[in-house]
């Protein structure tokens, strides 16, 4: 509620965000992304909610950080804000988020893609990170999580020449997860969404913790975290129910405990 720059919605136990600043084809203002936090944290609150969506629209998941607000910033002005600080926010959420991404994913838009935590894309899908022809270069983790996620010879080449890159390249380089018609990217994200939000949200927090986890750690200490984690799914009532639920084939009730 209150909101200028997103729609939000819940669909049953799903949280959906939409990008609507059609105007500057969602460029990502500092207002805009305020008020993404601001939705992502009350469905991080709402019990109901088991998964979030973020999308935009059919031309524009977002066409990048929004220059016009960008452009007289000083370096001091951008320092002393620590600009872009809170763009971090979003990976603070323990609901799983996907991205549904039609059209334009550039520069700030494609690295809030990779903050989520699944990319399903449309087919028209369009992604890059073309801050080099402004001048800059990734402000939001581009230059970080792109390496991870295709590696370091075709983030190179994205970040070098600003270069786009389709949903289809996107897919074959592993950046999404799967790619679907435009028009029913949102279907399908629902879906996924909706399977996620069906399980014990205990157990998909802690499995969303553990497989982010990798990012930071070398693989014994990742091994080590997920043992520990894995362990505490015994101390749970979901786990109980989830086993004998099988064992009794019946359909299993989660309480998120
Ligand atoms: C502000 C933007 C914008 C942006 C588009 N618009 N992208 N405004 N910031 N990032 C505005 C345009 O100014 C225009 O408004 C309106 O949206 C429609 O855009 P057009 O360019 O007319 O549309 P089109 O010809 O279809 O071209 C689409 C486009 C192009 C290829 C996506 O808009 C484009 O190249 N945008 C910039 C992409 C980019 O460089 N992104 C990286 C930003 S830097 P008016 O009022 O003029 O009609 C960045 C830094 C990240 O993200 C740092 C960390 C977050």
């Amino acid at each position: 509620t209150g909101f200028q720059n997103i729609l939000v919605e819940k669909k049953g136990k799903v949280g959906v965000v939409t990008l609507n600043r059609p105007k500057a084809l969602n460029a990502l203002s500092d207002g805009l992304i305020n008020e993404i936090n601001s939705a992502v944290k009350q469905f991080q609150e709402d019990k109901e909610v088991g998964s979030i969506i973020i999308t935009g629209s059919e031309k524009a998941f977002a066409a990048g950080a929004d220059i016009k607000e960008m452009e007289k910033k000083t370096l001091a002005e951008a320092y002393n804000t620590d600009m872009l600080a809170q763009w971090h926010d979003l990976t603070y959420i323990r609901k799983p988020i996907i991205a549904a991404v039609n059209g334009y994913a550039l520069g700030g838009g494609c690295e809030l893609a990779m903050m989520c935590d699944i990319i399903i894309a449309g087919d028209k899908a369009v992604f890059g990170q073309p801050e080099i022809k402004l001048g800059t270069i990734p402000g939001c983790g581009g230059t970080q999580r792109l390496i991870r996620a295709i590696g370091k010879s075709k983030a190179m080449e994205l970040v070098l020449t600003g270069n786009n890159m389709n949903a289809v390249e996107a897919e074959k380089a592993g950046l999404v997860s799967r790619v679907v018609p435009a028009e029913e990217l949102l279907a399908e994200a629902m879906k996924t969404a909706e399977k996620i939000a069906s399980y014990s949200q205990l157990t998909v927090s802690m499995a969303k913790e553990a497989v982010n986890s990798s990012y930071e750690l070398t693989l014994k200490e990742g091994i080590h975290f997920e043992r520990r984690i894995f362990h505490a799914t015994f101390g749970t009532h979901d786990q109980k129910e989830g086993m004998s639920a099988f064992v009794e084939k019946r359909t299993p009730t989660w309480h998120n405990k």
